[in-house]
């Protein structure tokens, strides 16, 4: 993907704050967007080591940067620096994405309506749902939030270590005091015991990602739940195999392009004000995904 425009002394410069960033397909997406727009902005990575955030947060105001989105291992660290936070920020305890306004530094999660943004356009409409999240992790944190914020009748959220599902509902439980959100221990046995008492299955687990993509954090001898879509935030490789045996099992099914997609298309538009153009942000993402494939 090329940069049509060429950065000049009044270029409006945004990136990404992470480390490491090198295989983040952010700037390919974000770039594509403002050459198709034909706006004159730049996205650029922004390798920053953990102890060196503060100074980096600095530096943004000081080159004018209009923002950044932040990624691991800086998203709840930036926290402490915003001037204000939105409320999906406050309560999910992330922000990954940043608006400098005025030497102000507003915090955001686009990641919760992104998420949401990824299942509606597949006609997957969270409310009333009977929802079983896999991971109590930062991103199971932010599809939590969506979820209640979405009204879903029920979240039931199954972790490896049940404490930190336990920590995730205490978060949100004083923001969404009606949802029923509840935990297990993720398990043979409490996955088979979903059957016929869920519509839609989220994996939030890094399991199944490059490299490991012969992982699934559905196990093979447990089947597949009758009726339930099936969503994977894992979009490296884009059918997981956690989806595929969902797939052959009839399942409607959901990647994780989707939510990458439309995280940051939102944070697009808190920078620009100008509507994102979704498709030409989801092929930018496709072609860097196919020249990875090429290069593992
Ligand atoms: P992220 O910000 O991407 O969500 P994270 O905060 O490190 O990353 O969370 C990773 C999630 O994947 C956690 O829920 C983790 O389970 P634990 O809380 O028990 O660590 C889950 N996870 C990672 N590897 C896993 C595995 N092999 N089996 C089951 N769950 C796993």
């Amino acid at each position: 993907m090329s940069i049509k425009q060429a950065i000049n002394g009044k270029t409006s410069l945004v990136g990404l704050m992470g480390w490491p960033v090198e295989h983040s397909l952010s700037p390919c997406m974000h770039n594509a967007a403002f050459a198709e727009l034909g706006l004159d902005w730049a996205y650029v990575p922004l390798p920053v080591r953990p102890d060196d955030l503060p100074q980096a947060l600095k530096g943004l105001a000081a080159l004018n940067f209009v923002g950044v989105n932040v990624t691991i291992p800086h998203k709840q660290a930036v926290m402490r620096y915003m001037d204000d936070l939105s409320k999906a920020a406050k309560t999910i305890g992330a922000v990954n994405t940043i608006h400098l306004q005025g030497n102000k530094f507003m915090g955001y999660n686009t990641d919760a309506p992104g998420f949401l943004n990824a299942l509606v356009e597949k006609d997957c409409h969270p409310k009333g749902m009977r929802v079983a999240v896999l991971g109590a992790g930062g991103a199971a944190r932010a599809v939590v939030f969506a979820l209640a914020w979405a009204e879903a009748d029920a979240v039931v959220i199954l972790n490896r270590t049940t404490e930190r599902a336990a920590f995730l509902i205490e978060d949100l439980n004083d923001t969404f005091p009606q949802s029923k959100l509840d935990f297990a221990h993720l398990t043979n046995n409490s996955l088979a015991a979903l059957d016929g008492k869920i519509d839609l299955v989220v994996n939030t687990t890094s399991v199944g990602m490059h490299p490991e993509k012969e992982k699934s954090p559905w196990p093979t001898d447990v089947a597949i739940p009758r009726n339930a879509v099936f969503c994977d935030l894992v979009y490296n490789p884009l059918e997981t195999v956690f989806l595929a045996r969902a797939r052959e099992a009839g399942a409607k099914v959901i990647d994780g392009l989707g939510m990458l997609v439309h995280q940051g298309a939102a944070a697009f538009e808190h920078w620009t004000g100008q509507a994102a153009p979704i498709e030409v942000m989801r092929r930018a993402c496709l072609a860097g995904l196919v020249n990875k494939l090429a290069s593992e």
